[in-house]
């Protein structure tokens, strides 16, 4: 396969360019030749998705920046080797599909469905090393990386971990695949994808009633004609996934020609982000993002300065492309008001349209008293409505979520409906990083989005 790119394209870049530029969080592999034979192993294992998809989820996120789609990215903070199971996949899946019947109804529009899921597994840490008892060991950097077990043997990094990573990856998405488009995610279902610990939830009832709200549509359209056979969209959906472009060398290793137009494109998943801690304007990460033609994302912490971030799109999305953009606002509930606001207004007077999301997570972490790491359902609400207002102070589309959330039935973020506490957070505290909010608080939360979308809605409607 081809990997030159036409230079008037992207001048200077090839896949391998990053290479070139100063990198953070890299691992260090104690052994050169068995990365880089691991490498070339990958580079020869079929892509794990195509460009046309890729390119279609552009279409759909340009959709978004244009108001006319609500994106809703969302699943673990980190994937693990030790939760590769069906149920597990599934159980993200449906926590997702309510979510997203949840919002499609109170926006009144489609619902992009992006997954952190099928290669989420690559983490940027606040520190090289972790001491625990006087002894200090490198930090866990994500499945693809090391092991979480502190031992030295685990804490290596070894690539034989990235081909785990990718088949682990192959099999997620083969099963999301399946059920996007095998029945499961048929809209006759939405009662079905209820799970049993939210049964027992005060949130139940108002979900059944939207579900019998969508039966009876259903029949109403079904008698006019339209059916799950006249109307594939009724039985099947579309979804994508996407991960943190960590990993370079991984990622390097799936960057695919696509035949018909001769772009590069990253092949590990449709949307890869840039994080928080690898924007650097000169730094490998970009370097590498700038040249792949998918659809992709950038986070926006509190430290990002206005001329910065400018900089950013320009060299990240230089023609203005619809679609191609994503930025993910993570300031944290007690920020968002200070620092986002000149960010909005800095990019719309560059006449700039990337789609803008919300992270109510990643800016909301805290510790409590034990050192247990959570996050308050309050905050992360507060976060997404001071986010929705500033948006529509600042005549910025809000177009979306991004969510650390799980179909089980966690203990890892405190608040919502239950009123988890802190002494809950021991009962089952599974996360292999950040806490993510449970399918009970996640359903909660898109309750809460889709009152902000309507709410909205009839903000623009009224004369
Ligand atoms: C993440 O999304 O898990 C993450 C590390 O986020 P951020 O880059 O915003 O800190
Ligand atoms: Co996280």
């Amino acid at each position: 396969m081809d990997t030159i790119t036409p230079a008037h394209l992207n001048p200077g870049w090839s896949p391998a360019s990053w290479r070139d530029c100063p990198i953070r969080q890299v691992p260090s592999y104690p052994n050169a030749d068995r990365l880089a034979a691991m490498e070339a192993r990958i580079a020869r294992f079929p892509p794990l998705v195509f460009a046309g998809e890729a390119r279609r989820l552009k279409a759909q996120l340009a959709l978004a920046a244009s108001g006319h789609a609500f994106v809703l990215q969302g699943g673990d903070c980190a994937e693990s080797f030790g939760d590769f199971t069906a149920n597990v996949i599934r159980d993200t899946f449906r926590v997702l599909l309510q979510m997203a019947v949840v919002l499609t109804f109170g926006g009144a529009m489609p619902v992009v469905k992006l997954g952190r899921m099928a290669g989420q597994f690559a983490k940027p840490r606040s520190s090289d090393t972790e001491t625990i008892g006087g002894v200090t060991l490198p930090s866990y950097r994500g499945d693809i990386i090391n092991g979480p077990d502190f031992s030295e043997a685990a804490r290596i990094p070894d690539p034989t971990r990235m081909e785990f990573g990718y088949f682990q990856s192959a099999g997620t998405l083969n099963l999301l695949r399946a059920f996007a488009s095998g029945g499961y995610a048929d809209l006759h279902e939405v009662h079905r994808w209820n799970l049993e610990f939210v049964e027992r939830s005060p949130l139940v009832e108002r979900y059944r009633d939207l579900a019998t709200r969508i039966d009876e549509t259903l029949s109403f359209m079904g008698a006019c004609g339209l059916t799950s056979i006249s109307a594939p969209q009724i039985r099947e959906t579309d979804f994508y996934t996407s991960h943190e472009s960590l990993l370079l060398p991984y990622e390097q290793a799936l960057t695919r020609v696509d035949s018909t137009s001769g772009d590069h494109y990253a092949c590990s998943a449709h949307f890869l982000w840039i994080g928080d801690r690898t924007r650097q304007l000169d730094g490998a990460h970009v370097e590498f993002m700038r040249g792949i033609k998918n659809p992709i994302g950038m986070k926006v912490g509190p430290s990002m300065q206005e001329d910065d971030l400018l900089r950013l799109i320009e060299r990240l999305d230089p023609h203005n492309e619809p679609g191609r953009l994503t930025l993910i606002a993570r300031m944290g509930a007690d920020k968002v008001a200070e620092k986002l606001p000149p960010l909005l207004r800095a990019v719309g007077r560059a006449g700039r349209t990337p789609v803008w999301l919300c992270d109510p997570m990643h800016g909301n972490t805290i510790a409590t008293a034990q050192k247990i790491k959570t996050r308050r359902f309050e905050a992360i609400v507060a976060e997404l409505h001071g986010f929705f207002e500033i948006c529509g102070a600042e005549q910025t589309i809000p177009s979306g979520a991004h969510v650390e959330m799980t179909g089980q039935d966690v203990t890892e973020c405190v608040g919502g409906a239950r009123g988890l506490a802190e002494s809950d957070l021991g009962a089952r505290y599974e996360t292999s990083c950040d806490p993510r909010l449970n399918a009970e608080q996640s359903l909660e939360l898109a309750f809460l989005i889709a009152e902000a979308l309507k709410a909205r809605r009839a903000r623009r409607t009224t004369p």
